[in-house]
């Protein structure tokens, strides 16, 4: 159980960016995480890096989470109790517990990633979000060496947040998420009310709201969307759609009557960060090799040969400029490495 010196981390992110890991380990086993040798040293846990951007080289050591493994570990009268290794590939997950019967992910198929990075930015799409199929999760806790459970509301879920991030536990390679349990509800109710769902279903007249036909809308909207990682490196949305309080989004809304908002539980607004930056001039413009995606202005995209540094140049440019616009501060999705 050596790690590898110097490797190449640019097919590990999915921004294809350059960088170098000056020692690099896969774990395929929970039992390596204890390895004395792992305790005293600066480490990143990487998953599928599809939320990351590599700003040069590591000088520490990457522990690739390729953990793999899932069951059913419980049943009762109201949900199935589902549990993954957190290296295994997320939309395989989610295929995976459609074609056994346990519906309840449909809505967030194609994500990129690993199952155990999904907790950390709680990731969401089409009005769902995983913290609301989540039961608990095992993490080692490289400080204290042992093994920790936590439950939902231990981890502090909040919209692309997570007690991971608040504590910047990910970012330090304290804790690396070993296992996910995801709770799925046996009475399942479709998830539409997400426009662009709403949307593909009435085109689809025929097809029933069943949690595949979910799946499959889902699918559809993304690929019409968004860009493959595969084609056209990237990170999915590169910013939080920023929430403003209502009389910040009042004064917004009388100059910009177009202006896509949407109320929240606590009285504020979330505004459309993509709308923002379209309305920007940002949509398909590049600044050297990094530009927003044509389609969907809230993606940064590679357009081959990119760095760090051209991601960070082009981040700051479209910060700058819809701050200008519209004096709203965008933060960035992505963790920086
Ligand atoms: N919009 C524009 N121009 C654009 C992009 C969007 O005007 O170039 C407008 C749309 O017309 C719409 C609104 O902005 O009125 C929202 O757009 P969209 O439905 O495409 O969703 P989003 O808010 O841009 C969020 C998530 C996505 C998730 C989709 C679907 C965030 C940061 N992003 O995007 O998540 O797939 O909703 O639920 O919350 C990700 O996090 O990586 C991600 C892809």
């Amino acid at each position: 159980m050596t790690p590898q010196q110097d490797v190449d981390l640019a097919p590990f992110n999915t921004l294809a960016l350059p960088g170098r890991a000056a020692r690099y380990l896969a774990i395929t086993a929970p039992g390596q995480l204890a390895a004395t040798e792992l305790a005293g040293s600066r480490r990143f846990v990487l998953g599928g890096g599809s939320n990351l951007v590599l700003t040069g080289d590591f000088d520490g050591l990457v522990l690739h989470m390729a953990l793999q493994g899932k069951r059913l570990v419980k049943e009762d009268s109201e949900a199935y109790y589902i549990e993954a290794g957190a290296g295994e590939s997320w939309p395989d997950f989610v295929q995976w517990t459609l074609r056994q019967g346990w519906p309840g992910l449909e809505n967030l198929s194609l994500i990129p990633g690993t199952v155990g990075a999904a907790p950390i930015q709680n990731i969401g799409a089409y009005g769902l979000e995983v913290s609301e199929r989540f039961h608990s999760l095992s993490a080692w806790d490289f400080k204290n060496r042992v093994l920790i459970d936590l439950d939902r509301e231990a981890c502090r879920f909040a919209y692309r947040d997570s007690l991971f991030k608040q504590q910047g536990w990910h970012l330090n390679g304290q804790l690396a998420i070993v296992s996910v349990v995801f709770r799925l509800p046996k009475a399942w109710t479709p998830i539409l009310r997400y426009a662009d769902l709403a949307q593909e279903f009435a085109a689809r007249q025929s097809a029933a709201p069943t949690p595949l036909a979910i799946a499959a809308a889902v699918v559809a909207v993304r690929r019409r969307k968004l860009p493959d990682p595969a084609q056209t490196p990237n990170a999915g949305s590169f910013f939080h759609n920023p929430v403003v309080d209502a009389a910040g989004a009042d004064a917004l809304a009388s100059r910009h009557p177009t202006l896509p908002r949407y109320l929240q539980p606590d009285g504020r607004y979330k505004l459309a960060a993509g709308w923002l930056i379209e309305q920007a001039g940002w949509k398909g413009k590049k600044l050297g090799p990094v530009g927003m995606y044509e389609k969907q202005a809230l993606v940064l995209v590679n357009h081959g040969g990119a760095t760090g540094t051209d991601v960070k140049r082009t981040m700051a440019a479209v910060q700058s400029d819809v701050k200008a616009a519209f004096a709203v501060e965008l933060t960035p999705e992505p963790i920086f490495l």
